[in-house]
């Protein structure tokens, strides 16, 4: 991991070079429910929105939004590259933001995951979080998709 350089992702940087390899692996990662380059640039010129990016020899291999909300901080996404998982990355993306809201006082992390991204679950548990509870999504694109509610706490 000594390797590794996590980068501020801030809207400054919404034109940064990194954004194209960040907008490739979205789209390998999540086909046709991938953000766009024009949402990344909207949800990190949102209110307390800040975004990390993972940088191995130049190249990006993972990333993570994060807002800070009234008392819990929501991660609304870590993403690491297939061909880069299971080598701790995503475990370093989700520390940083712990360090990070240690300084904004937040009482802990929150995040939401599809019913069905088992793996996905499964990370965020190794991270300490715990489920508590399904709700379903009843607009937007994702309408009528379960999604577990998980929660980390301070
Ligand atoms: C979830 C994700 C970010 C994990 O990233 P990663 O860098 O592979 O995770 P780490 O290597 O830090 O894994 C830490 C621990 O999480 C657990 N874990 C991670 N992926 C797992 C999997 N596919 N199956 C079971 N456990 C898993 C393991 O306990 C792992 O420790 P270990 O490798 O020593 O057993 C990555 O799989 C990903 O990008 N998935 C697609 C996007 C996604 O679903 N993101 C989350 C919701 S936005």
């Amino acid at each position: 991991m000594d390797n590794i350089q996590i980068k501020w992702w801030v809207v400054a940087d919404a034109e940064c070079a990194h954004l194209k390899d960040i907008v490739e692996i979205e789209d390998e990662v999540f086909g046709e429910h991938a953000m766009s380059a024009k949402d990344f640039k909207d949800v990190l010129a949102g209110f307390a929105t800040y975004g990390l990016i993972a940088i191995r020899n130049g190249n990006v291999v993972g990333y993570c939004l994060y807002q800070q909300g009234a008392n819990f901080t929501w991660v609304l996404n870590v993403v690491v590259p297939t061909d880069c998982r299971r080598e701790g990355i995503g475990e370093l993306l989700i520390n940083r933001v712990k360090q990070k809201m240690q300084t904004l006082k937040s009482d802990g992390l929150e995040c939401l995951v599809h019913e069905r991204w088992l793996p996905a679950q499964l990370f965020f548990r190794s991270q300490g979080f715990v489920s508590s509870g399904t709700l379903e999504n009843s607009h937007g694109e994702d309408a009528g998709i379960r999604m577990v509610f998980m929660k980390e706490w301070n």
